[in-house]
């Protein structure tokens, strides 16, 4: 690739310049009250498609939020890159604990990104990381170094369970024939430690109801004579994990893939500071299932965490009551050979076995999807490798992400292609979090290695 560091140097102001136009569209999948924002967002994308060079672009509506595919066929006979991304981004709220507007995109330096951050919800998940594509193929095609053939696919709906992406992609197998998709939407280890994920956990997300009486009662006539929804519920959590904070719903591990002693020595390599870890998130001790790692506690064994709880009162000052319905949504991270839909089924029957008489529960399934493994001996692997090498002067690490991308594993069902996921965002970057960023330096290194890896696969494909 001649010359794309010059390229990014001419170019890095409008880089960064384009990048916060798109950020500062709030275009938050989940509330509807950002339907226009999240529509004006796809045809952003499909423009900066159209100004980069591709032939077609298009915007194609779905029953949800529309998905932007555009192409450069070259020729029919070299290999085809499917770029996947999302424009969607998670809702800001707590919106009182950024420091800055979350639409309203700052440079900051910080500890890790001492050339500055950008700050604004979507900087890393995934406007940011989807644009180093839109910017790489806009080198590749402006220098005339566009080794092979490329589609870009963009949806909208990524943050909420990519439903309507995975009708589309059911539908549309010959648009989006292809020999690699690459994805830049996980993370590496640290900036002077490259890695390439190579593995994504699976996930199921439940709601939960716990009903009691049949209204609100007084705390004090009623206290101690009846089931307390919220006490129960409480109970019942709490018995999902054992001592060794292992999870006690029958069957849960049956199919969990567990690693050689092997693997998990190769895994120990990576480097991670236990101490730092802690500091970094102000705890006295990390915590988990006994006879793991941090690292492996977080990539390759299946967990369950309750991600809200609520019912009763919850006002300013005291409200004797009991509450007649107690709430909780609850997910659970899964790792290779674990099915989904079977998981959702026995953590159904287990938790409406668990449930003392006095209380009616019901357990209602959301979104959900199977974890992914990408195998490394495969050229698109090593042409990412080596793409890293190029740029990073080191070798990635191969790694297994603890996040969830669930269309990715449809991705390989219906299109019968590998993914290679190309992250360039930290863990410390506060995706879904307040004061999200992501490094500049992050992004134009990203915008630097993409068209080698375009460069390799080619080279190796033929
Ligand atoms: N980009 C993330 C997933 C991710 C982040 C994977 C970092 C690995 C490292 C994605 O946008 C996301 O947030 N996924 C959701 C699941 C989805 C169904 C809502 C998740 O992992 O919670
Ligand atoms: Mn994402
Ligand atoms: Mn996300």
């Amino acid at each position: 690739m001649n010359n794309v560091k010059d390229y990014i140097t001419t170019h890095k102001d409008r880089f960064i310049s384009e990048l916060f136009n798109l950020l500062k569209i709030p275009s938050v999948s989940a509330d509807s009250a950002y339907a226009d924002d999240v529509i004006k967002t796809a045809q952003t994308v499909k423009s900066s498609l159209m100004n980069a060079g591709c032939d077609i672009v298009e915007i194609c509506e779905t029953k949800g939020y529309p998905i932007v595919y555009g192409e450069k066929i070259i020729d029919a006979n070299l290999p085809t890159v499917l770029v996947y991304g999302h424009y969607d981004v998670q809702p800001a709220d707590p919106i009182e604990l950024w420091d800055s507007d979350p639409y309203e995109p700052i440079i900051k330096a910080t500890k890790k990104h001492p050339e500055g951050a950008i700050f604004a919800r979507g900087a890393c998940d995934d406007k940011g990381q989807m644009y180093m594509h839109v910017k790489a193929l806009e080198f590749m095609i402006k220098t005339n170094q566009l080794p092979c053939n490329v589609k870009f696919m963009i949806e909208g709906e990524e943050e909420v369970g990519s439903d309507n992406l995975g009708i589309f992609v059911a539908n549309n197998k010959e648009k989006l024939k292809n020999d690699i998709i690459l994805i830049s939407d996980t993370g590496m280890i640290a900036n002077h430690v490259p890695s390439i994920t190579t593995g994504l956990r699976g996930l199921s997300y439940v709601e939960v109801e716990v009903k009691g009486p049949n209204r609100d009662l007084h705390s004090g006539l009623y206290g101690g004579a009846v089931a307390n929804p919220i006490n129960i519920l409480t109970k019942m959590i709490a018995s999902l994990h054992d001592e060794n904070n292992h999870i006690t719903i029958p069957g849960f591990y049956e199919k969990v893939e567990e690693l050689s002693a092997e693997e998990r020595a190769e895994m120990a390599k990576a480097p991670f500071s236990k101490e730092a870890y802690q500091k970094a998130l102000d705890i006295e001790t990390v915590y988990g299932e006994k006879g793991y790692t941090t690292n492996e506690r977080n990539s390759i064994r299946p967990t369950l965490d309750v991600n809200g709880i609520w019912g009763g009162y919850t006002g300013e000052g005291a409200k004797t009551v009991i509450a007649s319905k107690a709430y909780a949504k609850i997910s659970m991270r899964l790792v290779p050979n674990q099915d989904w839909k079977e998981i959702t089924q026995l953590f159904k029957t287990h938790f409406e076995s668990i449930a003392p008489k006095g209380v009616v529960v019901k357990v209602t399934p959301h979104h959900g999807g199977q974890g992914y493994v990408t195998p490394i001996n495969t050229i698109g692997y090593q042409a990412a490798s080596k793409a890293y090498e190029t740029t990073f002067g080191k070798k990635p690490i191969p790694q297994r992400s603890g996040g969830s991308i669930p269309i990715v594993a449809l991705f390989e069902k219906e299109l019968e292609s590998k993914t290679i996921l190309m992250g360039f965002g930290l863990d410390s970057d506060a995706i879904h979090s307040p004061n999200e960023h992501f490094g500049v330096w992050n992004y134009l290194k990203g915008i630097e290695t993409i068209p080698y890896f375009y460069k390799y696969f080619t080279e190796m494909n033929a």
